[in-house]
This record gives structure tokens, sequence and C-alpha cells, in this order.
């Protein structure tokens, strides 16, 4: 189980995160990054955050710890941004921590040479859990202590937001042409030999026994968290075994033009060419 420690202090949000999240003090003198249980996203994205990097962490890529932190939401109370009071009142209890890395950069492919074997292994473990959430557009990896560190995993382990259909999901194949080490030449067949025999039933057990219960309780169609822990496990346990020969690294698409109105970018609107 992840350690747990008690939030004392919020310092400040981070307002290029999507979700929110926040930096914040806490009992054990450590400063984190909190992501809420109370933010749009939901509980899922938590428990994905938890398999992938505690799963990555364990295949020898570097993720920051990840920890529970339980808030009491009165220490938002003197936080003037209406936004983030909601967050932390909505967040009472269990939430989700990781070690903030301080002076860490974003990765930037122009300063930051990564060899072909670790952009494989990278590219690979995404594809496991299917991360579409590491593109050149936004990379999710963090430069600290010239080391490269994974972040950001909320948004994978798609299948999960659908489990009778999770299956079909999980069967398809991963799609790297945007990722951020495409321009690498990562070499996942290298990367699958090496990993793939790693991920095995009792490491999928450890990883899974990470989250915490109440997270995975009164999922629809599982009697228990332990039964949910179960199809998370045999899920990835399948991937693992093929997903490596199902990855194509394409071309990458260009950037789409805004989809914001005319008068808002100070180009004409587009004609949308769909019948209304
Ligand atoms: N452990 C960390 N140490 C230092 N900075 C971090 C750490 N985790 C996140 N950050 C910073 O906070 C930003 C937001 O974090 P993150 O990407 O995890 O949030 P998110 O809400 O899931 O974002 P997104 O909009 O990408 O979905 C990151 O881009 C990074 O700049
Ligand atoms: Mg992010």
């Amino acid at each position: 189980m992840l350690r747990e420690t008690c939030a004392i202090r919020y310092v400040t949000p981070l307002r290029e995160g999507g979700s929110l999240p926040g930096i914040v003090e806490a009992d054990d003198l450590g400063t984190y990054v909190m992501k809420f249980t109370g933010a749009g996203q939901g509980r899922k994205s938590l428990v994905s955050e938890v398999i992938c990097g505690e799963l990555a962490r364990r295949l020898g890529l570097r993720v920051p710890e990840l920890i529970r932190i339980r808030l009491d939401p009165v220490i938002g109370r003197g936080e003037p941004d209406q936004e983030v009071q909601e967050l932390l009142k909505a967040s009472g209890g269990l939430n989700l921590g990781m070690d903030y890395l301080p002076g860490s950069i974003g990765f930037d492919p122009l300063a930051y040479r990564v060899d072909a074997a670790q952009a494989g292994r990278i590219v690979w473990f995404d594809a496991l859990v299917n991360n579409v959430d590491r593109s050149w557009r936004n990379p999710n990896l963090l430069v600290w202590h010239g080391d490269l560190w994974l972040i950001d995993h909320g948004a994978a382990l798609i299948w999960h937001h659908n489990w009778p259909t999770a299956a079909a999901s999980a069967a398809r194949g991963y799609d790297a042409s945007d990722h951020a080490l495409a321009p690498f030449g990562p070499d996942v067949p290298a990367a699958a030999a090496e990993l793939a025999p790693r991920v095995t039933p009792a490491l999928l057990a450890e990883v899974l026994a990470q989250v915490p219960d109440e997270w995975l309780a009164d999922e629809p169609g599982f009697a228990t968290p332990d039964a949910l822990r179960v199809a998370y496990a045999d899920l990835l346990a399948d991937r693992a075994a093929t997903i490596g020969e199902r990855v194509t690294v394409g071309a990458p698409t260009p950037d789409r033009a805004s989809q914001a109105p005319g008068w808002l970018t100070g180009r004409p609107d587009q004609p949308s060419g769909a019948a209304r």
C-alpha cells in the first residue's frame, strides 16, 4: 500500500495541469503535487496514476514516488481562488500525491537526447497502458538531475471507463506517431523482448495492491475491490504479451487548425461541411 501522509499547507495551484493539481506540504515535511479526488476527471484518473506509475517504476522507468495524502478541506480556507476552494472542499479524505521534483524542467526534444533503447522502453510502456497523453504537444516528461521522469498517467487505461467493452478496447493496437519520443527511433521490439516477460501475474498483483480499496469500491459488475484488481491485472497481462507487435510509429499528425470561432482567433471561420 502507498505510504500515507496528511496535507498541512496548500501552497499553490499548478495551472498548466488540466485537472488543477496543487502543490502541498505534508506532515512528513515533504512537498508533493497533489491530484484531487474532487477534480472533474474523477477517481479513475487517480487509479490510473497509481497503476501506471507503480508499474512503470517496477519496469525500471523513473516515476516520482506516489503517496496517499489525507486532506482536511479547512486548509484551503484562506485560499483566495474560488475554483481552488471548491476543489479542496470536494476532496476531503484520501487523495493522491506525487513527490515534487524541485527545479525539474519540461522535456524539450531539441535540448535533451534520448537513445533508441530508452525511447523504445517508454513507448512500449505507454502502448501497454494505452497512454495517449505523452505526445509532442504535451510530453508529460520531466528532466531532473539529468534524467527523464515520467508523470501524468491519469488518462491511460482507457478501457476502465467501460468494463463491458474493456477486452475489445484493450485488444486494439497503439499509434505512437504523435508520441513525444517518436523522433528518437524508439526500438520497440527490443523493449518488448526485455519488458514483456517482466509483467508477470505476481508483479501485476503487487502493483494493483497499491491502489486504495476506496477508489475501487462500487464499480458496477464487480463485487469487491479485489475482483476489480483481477480484471485490471488480467487485461494488462494479456496486452503485455502482444502489444509490442501492434505499435505503429508513422509520421506525426500536423497541428490541427484551432476549432475556436473566428471572432476569437482573428481568422475567418472554417466551413464545417457537416450537414446540420
Ligand atoms: N512531480 C512533479 N514535480 C514537478 N513538477 C510537476 C510534477 N508533476 C507535475 N508537475 C508539473 O505540473 C504540471 C501538471 O501536472 P500533470 O500533467 O500531472 O497534471 P494534469 O492535470 O494531469 O495535466 P494535463 O493537463 O496534462 O492532463 C506538469 O506539466 C508539470 O509542469
Ligand atoms: Mg500533464
